[in-house]
This record gives C-alpha cells, structure tokens and sequence, in this order.
C-alpha cells in the first residue's frame, strides 16, 4: 500500500497514517479498536468514511485532529509528525484544523457571530479582520440576516451551518466532520453537505468526513470503508460509484452490503466491443465473468453457430467457465457496439467466497441455463 503515496512528496501529503493501532482500556486489559490503519488525504481532496457504528471511525478521527495521542504507527497531519507530539504542539496542529460534530457544540450564550468571531481570535488577526472574515463566512452560508441570534433561536440546518461557518473561517488546512448531518432531516443534512463541499473547494481545504449518510456519498472524491477497526476499501469515486449503482440494479447483487459492492465495483473494468466481434470463443480458457451494461450479446451454441440466448443489459455471463474450471462451453459476441463490465477470475472468486447469495444466484442460474 505504500507505494500509493510516492505520487507527492511525503511533506505534501494533507494525512498520512502508516500502520496505525489504536487501544482503548488499560496496559493490563486493551482493548484494540484502530488495527493497522493506512490511509492518506491528498491536497483539496474530499474523503468520506462509512462504516458501521463502533467500528473505529470517530477513534480515527480524533487521532487525526490531534485530540488524543498517538500510541502506535505513524501518523502525519499537514506535514507535521503526531507521534510522540507533546500537548503543545497538538495545540498547534488543531488550530490549523476546523472541526464539525454530530452535536454542533456552538455556544448557546453567544450569537452565531460572536461564535464564529471566537474561532478567529486564535488567530492574531486585527479586529476589524476578524469581524470582516466572520460576517463573510456567515453570508456564505446564508445566514446573513441571523448574525445575531443565539443558537436557540436557530432550527437545527441553520446551527451547523453556523458550525460549518465556523469551521471554515479561519481557512483550515484541514476540515474534520463527524457525522454533521446525523441530527438533520434528509434534505437539510444534504444542503449543509452541499456547503461544505462548495466552501471546501473554494477554499481548496481537504475535507475528511465521517456519515452514514448514503444519500450525500455522491460529494466525494474517495469513500473509504471501515469495518472493525480496519479500511476495507478505499475507492475513487465517478467510475466506480457509478458501477456501484448499476450492480446494485442487478438482480444478482442486488443483496450485496454496500462494502461487498464497492468491493466488486472497484476490481470491474469497462470494455467496449463493436458490432460482430467476438468477446470469447468456445473452449477458451475463461478468465473472467461479464454484465452487460449496454447493447446486447449473442452466446452462440459453437461449431454449428446455434444461437442459445441474446442477452440484454444488466445480464451477465462468463460465470460457467469460471465455476467449473473447463473451457468455454460457448461463444459470445457482441451484436451491437456494447459496453460490459469485467471481472477477473481472482476477484470474481473473491465476491463468491464473501457474498452466500451471490453464489446462490449464479447457481440458480446456472442450473437454469443447463437444464
Ligand atoms: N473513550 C473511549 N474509551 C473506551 N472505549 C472507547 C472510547 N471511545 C470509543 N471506544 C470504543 O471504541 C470502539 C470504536 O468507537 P468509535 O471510534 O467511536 O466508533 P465509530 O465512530 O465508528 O462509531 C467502540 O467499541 C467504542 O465503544
Ligand atoms: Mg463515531
């Protein structure tokens, strides 16, 4: 895994975490919840983590905010070593950070520009600065005309837009969010989403982000998951989200957890073929398994040419070769100019020991098409 941070110089990097534990309890009795986590946040980038509850991502989180020390592995935040740090300097590197919770932590004697302000003061900028930065912020997320309410006077959307206002003012290197929108209905929790991602790029400010929020995944650059204190997956979102959606179409996959998906989609590669050309011949060795994302394929019954069956988008084939272990018992060609998504042997066989059901299903099928 290592070599994926050779692309920027080490300095560069926004996070960098090398095998990183993490124990809760006490000496006698640990309690292990962060396992050999390796995981980087590149300049301007936005990284949602998912995961289910309990499964280390707030513990992550807050090693990453420099608000508890690092016991073991390496773990570097916009440039500076966290291992071995001593309270100052933690100080340091967390004022560099903007942070947004669940609970939106505002203070509820202060108005939503006295709470803004107050994150500014740190900063050594003049008043007038301060003002004038606060005020702006406060625009930005639309709350221009509640700069003198207290957060009571606030529904909740309007509380963590002050949040995230607050978050931003200062021009963090890095903004940590934990669950923001968990006490927001479904659309509010998406409009302050669509703040932060709009104000981050602006501002070029990384943003790592912690929801379980399904719907705002689309607002990210990567999505890692975290699954009992490890990374699961770590996927760069446009291609492989949308061949996520499209599996999750498919009959086949469609019972597969999310983790198991974005697993699959992110070993699937797109091939295009054009009209006629053939995508396998009969007694080939199989290497690999096929959907059809568009046009349609014809599996033809070789040497006498016999069509068995045309198959339409979200179909798949390749599987028999590949659960069997003998050549191909047939042949397949595109009729049109089709696009299909490819799955190797090794990662097919990956997605059939983790999901039950997803070999249930091409069993069935397979029983199906051989009987
Ligand atoms: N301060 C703490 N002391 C002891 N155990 C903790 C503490 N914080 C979290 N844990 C435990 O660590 C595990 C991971 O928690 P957490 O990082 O909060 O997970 P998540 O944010 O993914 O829900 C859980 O089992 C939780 O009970
Ligand atoms: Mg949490």
């Amino acid at each position: 895994m290592t070599e994926r941070f050779l692309s920027l110089p080490a300095n560069e990097h926004i996070v960098v975490a090398e095998g990183l534990h993490h124990d809760f309890g006490s000496d006698e009795l640990p309690m292990p919840v962060l396992f050999d986590v390796w995981f980087h946040l590149e300049p301007g980038e936005i990284v949602i983590m998912t995961g289910p509850s309990g499964s280390g991502k707030t513990t992550l989180l807050t090693l990453i905010g420099a608000l508890r020390s690092v016991q073991r592995g390496s773990l570097s935040v916009l440039g500076r070593q966290l291992r071995g740090l001593d309270e100052q300097g933690r100080v340091e590197i967390r004022r560099r950070l903007g942070f947004i919770f669940q609970a939106h932590n505002l203070f509820e004697s202060l108005t939503a520009l006295q709470n803004v302000t107050l994150a500014l003061e740190l900063h050594g900028e003049s008043r007038h600065e301060i003002d004038r930065r606060a005020k702006a912020m406060l625009g930005a997320v639309g709350l221009g005309d509640r700069m003198g309410h207290k957060p009571e006077a606030l529904s909740g959307g309007q509380r963590q837009r002050v949040a995230v206002a607050r978050a931003l003012a200062h021009r963090p290197g890095l903004i940590l969010a934990d669950e923001p929108t968990a006490a927001l209905d479904a659309q509010t929790g998406r409009q302050v989403i669509e703040l932060l991602q709009e104000l981050a790029h602006e501002q070029k400010t990384s943003t790592l982000l912690v929801t379980h929020d399904n719907r705002i995944l689309d607002v990210a650059d990567r999505i890692v998951n975290m699954v009992d204190g490890r990374i699961v997956s770590d996927i760069r979102v446009g291609e492989s989200l949308e061949i996520c959606e499209f599996l999750a179409k498919v009959p086949a996959f469609a019972s597969h957890s999310p983790g198991g998906l974005t697993e699959i989609a992110e070993h699937m590669r797109r091939r295009t073929f054009g009209p006629d050309e053939v995508i396998f011949r009969e007694g080939e060795t199989g290497h690999g398994f096929f959907i059809i994302r568009s046009g349609s394929v014809r599996i033809l019954d070789d040497p006498e040419g016999h069509e068995l069956a045309v198959l339409e988008p979200g179909q798949f084939f390749g599987e028999v070769a590949l659960m069997t272990g003998r050549p191909r018992n047939a042949t397949a060609v595109a009729v049109d100019h089709t696009e299909l998504l490819f799955l190797a042997k090794e990662a097919f066989q990956q997605a059939l020991d983790r999901e039950k059901s997803f070999r249930d299903q091409l069993l069935q099928v397979f029983t199906v098409r051989h009987s």
